[in-house]
């Protein structure tokens, strides 16, 4: 069989640029590489693309933007060329974007690869950006009977209901958080007055389109599951995040500092049944192929609610989304093998 040219998408115009690396270079260790050409384009901070030669320890330690690895690249029909020898394009078959948030995995990327014919894993245009913005996904688990926490949106360009009619709609404790951004950037506990202006401020600085949710903040505790599949889905193993503080927050997710995941989680077996339930039910409903993170709340009155859901979720060796598919029997280099595979049964170019 001839191998598949791959192309490996890495860093990214995104604020969760550093963890694309770390995914990255986990993937890169743990992929079958005799099963691939592999291709790798890193991203820089300003969204310049460049076809990298370098070795997987670079990208981990962000050294990988240098002119001796490095030539700027742009995708074409079907392929890429470095822009330093236009003539020879370099055929590519399937592309995993191992890139979060912002252009990465809200659709931009996606609709890049769309236009250049070109297959890649994950989510399509529409469930990427639709996942991605935390407001709309409120909107439509509505419509499909999804619980979720209650909510107010507020916009920076318009008249915004005061603390006290949002303490009407909803009693305090708060979450206030972007509805575009990830890695808990501007998320924030609010528990009294004092803590609203500064938490809407902050939460407002990390959303690129000016749009924040006031959540009721949910007690209980956090789940996830791990899903694959196009028309056919697999939802695999349930994890559980223990925090010691109030927010799974960015030292908790990527610095092992204040948060622990088991997997599989400490809940009933019929706990574990309507998760991974509720997980399948939202996938479908955002109409998600190749793979998606769900994240749940558990809460104290041990009812399961939906948090968000991932279309690129973090890919080390002992990341959530790997580690659940683990658990249900599916190894880290088999997981992207499958998840290649589907890649390649799913049309592109038509949407
Ligand atoms: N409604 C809520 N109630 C309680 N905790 C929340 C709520 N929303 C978010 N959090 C906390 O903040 C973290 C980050 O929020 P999340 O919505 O998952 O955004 P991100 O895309 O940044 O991961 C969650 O993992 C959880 O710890
Ligand atoms: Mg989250």
């Amino acid at each position: 069989m001839n191998k598949l040219n791959l192309a490996v998408l890495f860093g990214g115009q995104s604020s969760e640029y550093s963890v694309s690396l770390h995914s990255a270079g986990s993937f890169l260790r743990q992929i079958r590489k005799e099963n691939y050409n592999l291709i790798l384009i890193g991203i820089d901070q300003n969204g310049v693309f460049y076809l990298y030669n370098g070795d997987v320890e670079q990208i981990e330690h962000d050294t990988w933007k240098n002119d001796q690895d490095c030539t700027p690249c742009a995708f074409i029909h079907k392929g890429v060329i470095s822009l330093e020898d236009p003539e020879n394009k370099i055929d590519i078959d399937v592309v995993f974007p191992i890139l979060h948030g912002k252009n990465g995995e809200d659709g931009c990327v996606q609709g890049l690869l769309e236009l250049m014919n070109i297959h890649y894993v994950g989510c399509d245009v529409m469930s990427s950006s639709i996942s991605m913005d935390k407001e709309i996904m409120h909107i439509l688990c509505k419509e499909a009977n999804i619980p979720c926490a209650p909510y107010v949106c507020l916009k920076k360009y318009e008249e915004n209901p005061s603390f006290e009619e949002i303490q009407k709609q909803i009693p305090l404790p708060w979450i206030i958080k972007p509805c575009n951004a990830g890695s808990s950037y501007g998320v924030h506990k609010v528990e009294t007055r004092e803590d609203f202006e500064p938490a809407v401020e902050d939460a407002f600085y990390y959303d690129g389109r000016g749009k924040i949710l006031v959540e009721k903040a949910i007690d209980g505790f956090e789940i996830g599951c791990a899903v694959m599949g196009n028309e056919t889905v697999f939802t695999g193993s349930i994890d559980e995040i223990q925090i010691h503080g109030s927010i799974f927050d960015f030292e908790g997710k990527y610095e092992d500092k204040g948060a622990e995941i088991i997997c599989p989680a400490r809940i009933t077996e019929q706990q574990f049944k309507d998760a991974q339930k509720l997980a399948y039910r939202t996938y479908k409903a955002m109409n998600c192929t190749g793979l998606a993170r769900v994240d749940m709340f558990l809460t104290s009155d041990q009812e399961i609610i939906l948090n968000e859901l991932n279309t690129i979720p973090g890919f080390t060796a002992t990341s959530r989304y790997p580690s659940m598919m683990n658990d249900a029997g599916i190894s880290f280099p088999d997981l992207i093998d499958k998840l290649i595979e589907l890649a390649m049964q799913r049309k592109v170019g038509v949407c």
